[in-house]
C-alpha cells in the first residue's frame, strides 16, 4: 500500500485479492464470513411518513404511511462452506506478518467445523482464545436455550512473539465494585474472553443498514490489543466497513475487500469526506453526501439471520 493512502478498499472477490498482497505484510487480520445460514442475508430500510391514509395510527391520533428505501442483501448459502474458505484462509496467514494476529468471526453453527480447520492451518499452539460475544436481542425460542452469542477465534502466527496490548484495552466495572475496594473499583477490570455488548442500536448513528454489520465497540476493542499505531488491518470481508472505520479512528491503516456492491455503496458513504482511501474497482464518488440511513425495522444483525429471530 503507498504511503501516502491510509486505506484500500477493493470491490472484488477476496481470494483474487489475498494473492497480490505480499507475504508478512499485515500485522492484524478480522474476517466475518457469511456464516452459512442457508439463506439469503437482507435488511429492508424504512421511513414512516405521516399521511392521511396511511396504514398506522401513531400519536395524537395522526397516520402514517411506512415507505421502502431500499432492500440490502448479500447470500449466505455455501454448499461447500470449509472448501470455499480454505484457500482464503490459508491465503490469509500467508500474509500476516510474524507478530500478526487473525480473529474469526463465526456462530455456534460451524465454530466447531472452522476450529478444526484453523488449527490445521495455524497449527493448535497458535489458538490464543475463543471469545464470546453475548448479546441480548430478539425472540426467545421455547424448545432450546436461545442462542445469543457469536464466537470470535483468535489466532496467532508465532504463539511465542505476537502484540498483545493489554494496557490499551479498554477496562470495565467490576460486577460487585464493593467487594474490591475504591482504587480497584475506580480502575475497573480487564474484560475476559466473554464479551457482553450489545448489537448495533436500531436507530443509532452508527448503524448503516447492512445486514450482519457488527459494532464498533467489538472491532476497537480487538484493534486496540492486538495493533499498534500505524500498524495494517485487513478484513477481507468487509461488509460495512467496521473494521475501517475502527482502524482509522485509532490511527491504524487498513485494507478492506468485498464483492457486494452494496457493500461498497455503504462504505462509500460512512467514509465520505476521509482523504487518502485508494477506491480499487469502485468509484465512490456516485454515493458522495449521502449519509447511512439508519435502519427503522429489521431483523437483528449479529445472529446472521437465525430462524428464531422475529
Ligand atoms: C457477515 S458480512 C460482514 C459484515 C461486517 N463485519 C460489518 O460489520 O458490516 C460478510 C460479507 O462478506 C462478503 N463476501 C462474501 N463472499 C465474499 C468473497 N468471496 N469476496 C469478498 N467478499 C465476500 C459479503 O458480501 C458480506 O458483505
Amino acid at each position: 500500500m503507498k504511503d501516502t493512502v491510509v486505506g484500500q478498499i477493493f470491490f472484488s472477490d477476496n481470494l483474487e485479492v489475498l494473492k497480490m498482497l505480499p507475504s508478512a505484510s499485515v500485522d492484524l487480520i478480522y474476517i466475518d464470513p457469511p456464516f452459512n445460514t442457508g439463506k439469503v442475508q437482507q435488511r429492508t430500510q424504512l421511513r414512516t411518513v405521516r399521511a392521511v391514509d396511511g396504514e398506522r395510527v401513531g400519536f395524537q391520533g395522526d397516520r402514517y404511511r411506512t415507505i421502502a428505501l431500499g432492500t440490502k442483501r448479500f447470500s449466505d448459502v455455501f454448499d461447500d462452506y470449509l472448501g470455499f474458505l480454505e484457500p482464503r484462509l490459508l491465503e490469509a496467514r500467508r500474509v500476516l506478518a510474524p507478530h500478526g494476529a487473525f480473529y474469526f468471526h463465526i456462530d455456534y453453527r460451524e465454530v466447531h467445523y472452522c476450529k478444526v480447520l484453523l488449527d490445521s492451518i495455524f497449527g493448535r499452539d497458535s489458538f490464543i482464545n475463543e471469545i464470546i460475544w453475548a448479546y441480548d436481542y430478539g425472540g426467545r425460542p421455547k424448545n432450546r436455550w436461545p442462542p445469543k452469542h457469536d464466537n470470535i477465534l483468535f489466532y496467532v502466527k508465532d504463539p511465542t512473539h505476537y502484540v498483545f496490548n493489554s494496557d490499551e484495552i479498554e477496562r470495565i466495572p467490576y460486577l460487585a465494585p464493593g467487594l474490591v475496594g475504591p482504587a480497584k473499583a475506580a480502575r475497573g477490570k480487564l474484560p475476559t474472553d466473554v464479551w457482553w455488548h450489545t448489537i448495533v442500536p436500531t436507530n443509532s448513528s452508527e448503524k448503516t443498514g447492512y445486514p450482519t454489520q457488527k459494532p464498533l465497540g467489538i472491532m476497537r476493542r480487538i484493534i486496540r490489543a492486538s495493533s499498534r499505531p500505524g500498524d495494517l488491518v485487513l478484513d477481507f470481508f468487509a461488509g460495512s466497513g467496521t473494521t475501517g472505520v475502527a482502524a482509522l479512528e485509532l490511527g491504524r491503516r487498513f485494507v478492506l475487500v468485498d464483492n457486494n456492491p452494496e457493500a461498497l455503496a455503504v462504505m462509500a458513504k460512512r467514509f465520505d469526506g476521509v482523504d487518502r482511501i485508494e477506491w480499487v474497482g469502485f468509484d465512490p464518488q456516485l454515493h458522495r453526501g449521502q449519509k447511512c440511513q439508519p435502519t427503522l425495522f429489521s431483523a437483528p444483525p449479529s445472529s446472521q439471520g437465525h430462524p428464531d429471530v422475529p
